[in-house]
């Protein structure tokens, strides 16, 4: 088993990076035993690395584009914890999962890559499966109200919005905002490296 990078399957260079911190963190949190969806996979990177550290998770890795179902469930193959990608749009209204079921939802690198309408569907999406006190864990660059944006994050977000309109980075107070509205509060912000931070909210 492995979860290096496979070289004849797109790889995200950031991913490769900031995996192993992310689990470090996860790591020092998560209980030995658990049930996570993955929101926006991507290249499966994370889905590959993490659940061959956490074998006692079992993984749902999903990301609405079809096309990368086969790279998740390739790089994915020979862990028995990783279900077979599934597409989820996090704007629907109906995950198909039960309600209060899950002990983790995670997502990286999704909440400025998407209109905010999609924080507001994973917000209202996670507060609906997790159970209570489970965690909500999303990683990513934020502009955090009251601290100087570091120079990489402003050309990234201006980068962003000349891609997409509707994309950028957002508040740290917004973000909060509106997974406070779906029964999630903030409970840690860790520094991460490259100006990153890992939002850890709990499902009350
Ligand atoms: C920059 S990629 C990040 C992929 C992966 N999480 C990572 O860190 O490498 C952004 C991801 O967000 C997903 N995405 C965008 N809008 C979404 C939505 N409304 N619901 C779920 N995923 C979405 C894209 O399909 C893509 O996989």
């Amino acid at each position: 088993m492995t979860t290096a990078s496979t070289p004849t399957l797109p790889t995200s260079p950031a991913s490769e990076r900031n995996k192993a911190p992310i689990l470090a963190e996860l790591l020092l949190r998560l209980p030995p035993t658990g049930h996570a969806l993955e929101v926006a996979a991507g290249t499966g990177q994370h889905a590959a690395h993490f659940a061959a550290a956490l074998p006692g998770w079992q993984w749902q890795p999903t990301e609405p584009e079809a096309a990368m179902h086969a790279v998740i469930a390739a790089r994915c193959a020979g862990l028995p914890n990783v279900a077979a990608p599934v597409a989820l749009d996090v704007r629907e209204a109906d995950w198909r999962m039960p309600s209060a079921s899950l002990d983790l939802v995670y997502v990286a690198n999704m909440v400025h890559i998407s209109p905010w309408d999609a924080t507001e569907g994973l917000m209202r999406g996670a507060g609906r499966v997790l159970r209570p006190g489970a965690r909500l864990v999303v990683y990513g660059p934020f502009v955090v109200d009251g601290e100087a944006l570091a120079p990489s994050n402003a050309a990234f977000d201006a980068d962003l919005r000349r891609r997409n309109a509707a994309w950028g980075l957002r508040t740290l107070g917004a973000v909060a905002a509106c997974a406070d509205a779906a029964g999630l509060s903030l409970a840690e912000r860790i520094a991460m490296p490259a100006n990153n931070l890992l939002l850890v909210f709990t499902r009350r």
